[in-house]
């Protein structure tokens, strides 16, 4: 056994905190030999609730499981913290343009960012999932110029998956022969899922599928997955996206897999024309704790003009947070 790891978790008591703190209690995040902490934050009118969810941790009896606290108080909740899952955040109500999201969660990622670098651990990472996730880690990142910038992403590995399991259905694979999906841009319907890399059991994925069922199938439906999940459900996908968040810091700890890489949004460092600073999704491989974009792919003129789409979008977002003083 291993010393524990300090996990933070915001949003606890909320669809994806059920599903997420329990995987990560479970050993699916960290390893079967890493003990964990978790330090949970939620707003004071959901501790309650999020007492229900510590009874549950408990009735569970996990064996890696060597702590829970909580609190509704940032700092405290992220006080010595090695990894931070920045879940809740402010779903959008009735009446509520997008303008207004950003600038209610702008108030909470700046609060949180701000927290993260007085209290969190040196080796923090931060992974955001709550929405607009892309731009809240912008903020969250500007809010902590002393955490390395690097040390801050968002999630787009749902749509990653969502792409692999499209992909596996269409070509009779299994998920676990196809290699090198990538999904570019903003974790948005802008998002650019990308078969043109990949490969499934070995064979380029672009010799197995037609153009036209790529354009008219595989790019609406994982990037509307969300909408139509929410559609179905009435709420927005809870399981898979712990899933995901999970698959997402896995990988960024404990590296991706030879010969494959995956999909994170990080700060961008220029590539692929995607401006500097921007947090964006792009195909990485992780090793010893650090993700790497992959550099140097060819991109199809379609791909390259739905990025150039999506990074616009990300800019506009960029633009609207600055006008409202969240980002420098
Ligand atoms: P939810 O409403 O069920 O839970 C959110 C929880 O966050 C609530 O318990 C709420 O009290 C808490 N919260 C709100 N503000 C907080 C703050 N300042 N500090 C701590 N906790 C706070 O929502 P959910 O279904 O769990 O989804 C959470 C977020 O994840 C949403 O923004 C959703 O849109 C997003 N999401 C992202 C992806 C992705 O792929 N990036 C996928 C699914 C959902
Ligand atoms: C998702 O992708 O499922 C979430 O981001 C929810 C949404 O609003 O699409």
């Amino acid at each position: 056994m291993t010393s524990p790891v300090d996990v933070a978790v915001t949003g606890g008591a909320g669809q994806i905190g059920y599903a997420l703190l329990f995987r990560i209690a479970a050993g699916d995040l960290l390893g079967p030999d890493v003990p964990v902490r978790l330090r949970i934050l939620e707003v004071p009118q959901a501790m309650q609730a999020l007492e229900g969810v510590v009874m549950e941790l408990q009735d569970a009896a996990l064996p890696l499981l060597e702590d829970v606290e909580t609190s509704d108080d940032a700092a405290t909740a992220f006080s010595g913290a090695s990894l931070a899952l920045l879940v809740g955040a402010r779903p959008r109500g009735p009446g509520m343009e997008r303008g207004d999201l950003l600038a209610a969660n702008g108030a909470i990622f700046t609060e949180q960012g701000r927290a993260l670098q007085d209290a969190a651990g040196d080796d923090i990472r931060i992974v955001v999932t709550g929405n607009p996730a892309n731009t809240n880690a912008l903020i969250a990142a500007s809010a902590a110029p002393d955490i390395p910038r690097e040390r801050f992403t968002a999630l787009t590995r749902l749509d990653h998956n969502r792409a692999l399991a499209q992909l596996a259905a269409r070509t009779g694979a299994r998920v676990a022969d196809i290699r090198r999906m990538t999904v570019w841009g903003n974790h948005s319907a802008t998002q650019v899922p990308d078969l043109t890399h990949a490969t499934v059991a070995g064979t380029p994925a672009t010799e197995l599928v037609e153009r036209s069922w790529v354009r008219e199938s595989f790019v609406p439906t994982v990037a509307q997955r969300g909408a139509a999940i929410i559609a179905a459900r009435g709420s927005s996908s809870a399981a898979s996206a712990a899933s995901a968040t999970i698959d997402h810091a896995r990988d960024w700890l404990r590296g991706t897999p030879e010969g494959d890489w995956t999909s994170m949004s990080v700060v961008s460092t220029g590539a692929y024309g995607v401006p500097e600073g921007l947090v964006s999704s792009f195909p990485v491989t992780c090793a010893d704790g650090a993700w790497s974009i992959v550099e140097g792919l060819e991109l199809d003129a379609d791909v390259a003009a739905q990025v150039r789409a999506s990074v616009d979008e990300l800019e506009a977002e960029r633009a609207q947070v600055r006008e409202l003083g969240l980002v420098g």
